[in-house]
C-alpha cells in the first residue's frame, strides 16, 4: 500500500474512528460528548445511517491493468485533494476550545473543503482568513432580510465561495441526551455539568485558555450580554426554522457563488432545488439528529444520483465513517461527501494534531480500498458497486 505524504501526520494509536470516539468520551465532559454523540429519540436513525451504508459491497478487480490511484475531485470548479469534506457543527468550541480554527485550518491544508455553520464558536471573517478565503457557509435563515441581507455581504467579501443553506431543521430535534444534560434550547450549564467539567483537566485548562465559546459569526446582531436562557430565546426569534421555495429564491439573485441545499432527503425536494437553479444537494439526515423515523442517507442517494446525478452535483453526509464508508457511498453514486462527528471526535481526542491525523486516516483507508478494487479516479467509484 502506498502511503502518500499525509502518513507524516498519522498516528497509529488511532486507527479508526471509533478509536478517536472513544478517546473523546474520556477527554471532555459527559455533557460535551453527549451533544456531539447523541441522536434524537431513540436513536434508531442514528445507527441506521451507518448499518445501510456498511450493507453496500464492492467487486474488486484484481487481473486489470491498474497504474495507481488518485483521491483528487473536482467540485464546483476546484480541484480538491479528497471527496470529502468538513460539514457545519455548531458550537464547536464547547466540545474542544477553538475546534473550529484547527480544523479549518487543516482542511485548507489539506485541500479539503470546510463548512462553517452561523452557529458555530469562529466568525466568518476569521474563518476566511485562515482559510484564503476557500471555506464554505452554511446560513441558519434568518427571520429578518436585513440580517439575512448583512450575513450574505459578509460571506461575500470573505469570497466564501460556497453557501449551504439547510432545509432539514423545521422544528428543533428532540434529543433526550441534550436535555437531561440542560443542552436543549434555551441552554442552561446547571451544578452537574460544571461537576463534569472538573473531572477533565486538560478541556478545562484549553477552555481557560480560549474563553468561554460565543457564536461569534452573530454577535454583531445579538445585545451584549446576554444569559443563557436569553440567548435561547434570541436563536430562537432570529431565525426561522423551516425552509421554503420562496425562502431560497430571492437568496438564489442575490448570492453570486453557488448554493448547496442540505438535508435533502427525498426525489420531491431534489426537483425543487433544481427548478430554484441550485448548483448542489447534500442528501443528508443531519446525522440522525431530527427525524428518528426517518430513512437513513445512503438509500436516498443511491435513488437521487440515478434519477437527477446529471442535473445537480449529489453529495451525501451522515453515518460516514471510514474510508470503506466513503468508498461504500461514492460508488452509490454520491459524487463527494461530508463528515460531522468523525472529525469531532479526532479533535477532542487529540486536540490541535486532531484535523490532520483525521483526515490523514480517511485517504490513508480510501487510498487502500482504491487499490484494493482497482479503481483509480474517484469517478470510476460507481464501476465496482456490486449488484448481485
Ligand atoms: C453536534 C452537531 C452539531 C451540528 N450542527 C449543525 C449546524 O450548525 N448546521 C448544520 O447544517 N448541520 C449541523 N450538524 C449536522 C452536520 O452538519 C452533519 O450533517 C452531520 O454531522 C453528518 O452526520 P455524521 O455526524 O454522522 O457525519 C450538526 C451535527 C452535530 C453532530
Amino acid at each position: 500500500m502506498s502511503r502518500n505524504s499525509s502518513a507524516k501526520q498519522f498516528d497509529s494509536r488511532y486507527p479508526s474512528i471509533e478509536d478517536l470516539r472513544n478517546k473523546a468520551k474520556k477527554r471532555i465532559p459527559r455533557f460535551a460528548f453527549e451533544y456531539l454523540d447523541s441522536g434524537c429519540n431513540e436513536e434508531v436513525n442514528l445507527r441506521r445511517n451507518t448499518r445501510e451504508i456498511r450493507e453496500v459491497q464492492l467487486t474488486p478487480n484484481y487481473l486489470d491493468n491498474f497504474r495507481s490511484a488518485s483521491l483528487k475531485t473536482e467540485l464546483f470548479g476546484h480541484v480538491y485533494d479528497a471527496p470529502f469534506g468538513v460539514a457545519p457543527i455548531g458550537l464547536q468550541g464547547l466540545m474542544w476550545p477553538n475546534a473550529s480554527e484547527i480544523l479549518a485550518k487543516a482542511a485548507f491544508e489539506n485541500n479539503i473543503p470546510f463548512v462553517l455553520s452561523t452557529v458555530s464558536t469562529s466568525s466568518i471573517e476569521r474563518i476566511a482568513e485562515l482559510t484564503e478565503g476557500k471555506a464554505w457557509f452554511q446560513l441558519y435563515h434568518p427571520t429578518e432580510d436585513s440580517v439575512r441581507n448583512d450575513i450574505l455581504k459578509r460571506a461575500e467579501a470573505a469570497q466564501c465561495p460556497v453557501l449551504v443553506l439547510l432545509c432539514d431543521t423545521p422544528a428543533f430535534g428532540f434529543r433526550p441526551k441534550e436535555i437531561k444534560n440542560g443542552l436543549s434550547m434555551p441552554p442552561k450549564m446547571s451544578i452537574n455539568n460544571i461537576l463534569q467539567i472538573f473531572g477533565k483537566p486538560n478541556w478545562a485548562v484549553q477552555t481557560l485558555r480560549y474563553g468561554q465559546p460565543n457564536f461569534e459569526t452573530l454577535k454583531p446582531y445579538m445585545p451584549k450580554g446576554l444569559d443563557l436562557t436569553q440567548l435561547g430565546k434570541f436563536m430562537d426569534e432570529t431565525f426561522s426554522k423551516r425552509m421554503s421555495m420562496e425562502k431560497i429564491a430571492p437568496i438564489r439573485d442575490l448570492w453570486k457563488g453557488k448554493i448547496v441545499l442540505k438535508g435533502v432527503a427525498t426525489e420531491a425536494d431534489t426537483e425543487k432545488a433544481i427548478q430554484l437553479g441550485l448548483d448542489g444537494i447534500i442528501v443528508s439526515n443531519h446525522g440522525g439528529r431530527q427525524l428518528d423515523a426517518g430513512e437513513s442517507t445512503i438509500k436516498p442517494t443511491t435513488r437521487i444520483a440515478q434519477k437527477y446525478g446529471n442535473q445537480i452535483k449529489v453529495m451525501m453526509d451522515s453515518g460516514l465513517r471510514s474510508g470503506p464508508d466513503l468508498a461504500r457511498t461514492l460508488a452509490s453514486g454520491a459524487e463527494f461527501t461530508f463528515m460531522g462527528r468523525s472529525f469531532m471526535y479526532g479533535v477532542a481526542a487529540m486536540g490541535k494534531r486532531g484535523g490532520d491525523h483525521t483526515i490523514s486516516l480517511l485517504k490513508t483507508q480510501l487510498q487502500q480500498v482504491m487499490e484494493q478494487i482497482g479503481c483509480e479516479k474517484v469517478e470510476d467509484f460507481p464501476n465496482y458497486l456490486n449488484t448481485h
